[in-house]
């Protein structure tokens, strides 16, 4: 199975979600891996603080270790395999192939303005490649870093995710603004690792049960 992390607009969380998620969902598949497609590399570099940590690490690889077409099918065919992939905020030959093999996408958004502009661009990413090859490309909506004040911005952001079915399904989760985030990270842990009872690592798990179970419907 393939779980992609995709959104071309910069610093949405893909990184961040795509690192969690994968150290959390991990223990229910035979063989999980991380390709990361960020050009800043934030999940190999992850992986590295883990390493000089000696922390157990997950699979991670860049676009030049591997055959792009070959590792895809490895994940693809198998249901006990999971890839997750961290796209980079562009629009490329890659990030595409990467959403059309993908069996979930997810676009993590935050609440303003400059976030709906984000996704009104993204979903003319997503009309394309889908008109040109003829498929339905939908990605699942995830809103993070959630500021739990801007109420009337996420009623205008619902509403426009509601406005295009074809492309967008909003998720039931959310993923608030939290420190743990950014706190964890430089020391190469995940959000469960630094706070074991922090709302960041709970609202993670709920996250990843709700994709868990899309992935097997
Ligand atoms: N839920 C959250 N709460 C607090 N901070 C967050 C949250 N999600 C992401 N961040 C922070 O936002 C910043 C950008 O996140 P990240 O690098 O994951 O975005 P990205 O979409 O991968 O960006 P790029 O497109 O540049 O690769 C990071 O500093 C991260 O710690
Ligand atoms: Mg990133």
């Amino acid at each position: 199975m393939i779980v992609l992390f995709s959104h071309q607009k910069g610093g949405v969380g893909k990184s961040t979600v795509a690192i969690n998620f994968a150290y959390q969902i991990q223990k229910k598949y035979k063989d999980t891996a991380i390709l990361d497609l960020d050009s800043q590399h934030s999940a190999i570099l992850f992986n590295q603080l883990r390493k000089g940590e000696s922390l157990p690490t997950i699979k991670c690889v860049t676009q030049n270790d591997i055959n792009l077409g070959e590792f895809l099918s490895h994940y693809k065919a198998d249901k006990s395999n999971l890839l997750i992939i961290d796209s980079g905020g562009y629009d490329s030959d890659i990030n595409r192939t990467a959403l059309i093999k993908a069996d979930i996408i997810i676009t993590p958004v935050g609440i303003s303005q400059i976030e709906i502009f984000g996704l009104q661009k993204f979903r003319k990413i997503l009309k394309d490649a889908s008109e040109a090859l003829d498929i339905k490309i939908k990605t699942n909506v995830l809103l993070n870093n959630v500021d739990s004040r801007s109420k009337s911005k996420l009623k205008d952001l619902k509403e426009y995710i509601k406005e295009k079915p074809n492309y967008f399904n909003l998720l039931n989760t959310t993923l608030y603004s939290r420190a743990d985030y950014k706190n964890s990270y430089g020391d190469g842990l995940t959000v469960k690792e630094y706070n074991k009872k922090g709302q960041a690592q709970e609202e993670i798990k709920e996250f990843t049960k709700e994709i868990y179970k899309l992935l097997n419907n």
